[in-house]
């Protein structure tokens, strides 16, 4: 793609993401997007681009750390529930409740018990938020193992990358298979019709954010917005 297309089309879309928050403010619309995918799928960036022009009153991103001792004793989705939006709000979770079902799943954080209720509570956990009158967007990055590889190795000559890599990014690739598995069984067990998953094929990182921000205008806003864009290329989100 070229850099200036590419400018362009972000350029636009940003304005519709603009028109869309402020469409939200009036209205006192609420929406939550779920962002995941493995390590280096390219989540950071994307928020950036979404988030970039809007205001910061009305936007949030959510990045919570490991869980403490008191949050270990909570309800699980307890102090997600905390960052939830108030009226007007759009919130974007950089990892979410999924974690029990990804991370916690390969590196057995929490125990088969907690993760098997944790995949029967999901569906349930997000109904009652759908019905409250929160829209959810959930998306999966998903890039394949070389490019994964490709950006893992990346980070370490950049010195503004080096300082993100974590213990958790050092196995992403040994444990590439188990990640898999429990990716295919998340979005199995929790696909549900008012809260499915979207795929981004994510190995080219300029289509993947303007798919994602394509279709969180289609999602979120009103139609006299979202019928201004195109809709995501559907060879890249489906
Ligand atoms: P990120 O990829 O978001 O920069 P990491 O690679 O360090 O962060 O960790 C991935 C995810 O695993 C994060 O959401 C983090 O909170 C979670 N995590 C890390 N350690 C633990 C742990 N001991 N228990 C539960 N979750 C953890
Ligand atoms: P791949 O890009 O081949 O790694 O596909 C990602 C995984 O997600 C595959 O197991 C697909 O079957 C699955 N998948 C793709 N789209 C959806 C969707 N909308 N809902 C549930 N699962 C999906
Ligand atoms: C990225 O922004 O490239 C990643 O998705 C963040 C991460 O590695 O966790």
């Amino acid at each position: 793609m070229k850099k200036h297309d590419y400018e362009k089309q972000v350029r636009d879309l940003q304005l519709a993401l603009l028109r869309m928050q402020q469409s939200m403010m009036k209205t006192g619309e609420r929406a939550v997007v779920v962002l995941e995918g493995r390590d280096a799928a390219g989540k950071d960036g994307t928020i950036k681009r979404i988030t970039e022009h809007l205001t910061a009153r009305a936007t949030r991103v959510v990045a919570l750390p490991k869980p403490s001792d008191v949050q270990l004793g909570q309800w699980y989705f307890q102090r997600y529930v905390d960052h939830l939006p108030t009226s007007g709000q759009l919130v974007i979770f950089n990892r979410s409740w999924y974690n029990r079902a990804g991370v916690e799943v390969v590196m057995g954080f929490s125990t088969e018990g907690q993760q098997a209720e944790f995949l029967r509570d999901a569906p349930d956990f997000e109904r009652m938020l759908v019905e409250s009158g929160i829209r959810i967007v959930k998306i999966w990055l998903d890039i394949d193992k070389s490019e994964q590889n490709e950006r893992l190795e990346a980070r370490k000559d950049d010195p503004l990358k080096a300082l993100k890599i974590s213990d958790m990014d050092q196995v992403a690739q040994d444990r590439w298979k188990a990640y898999s598995k429990a990716r295919d069984t998340m979005l199995e067990r929790t696909h549900t019709a008012l809260a499915p998953w979207v795929c981004v094929r994510a190995d080219h990182k300029k289509p993947a954010r303007l798919a994602v921000i394509r279709h969180l205008v289609k999602e979120v806003a009103p139609a006299d917005i979202g019928s201004k864009i195109d809709g995501p290329d559907p060879d890249i989100l489906f």
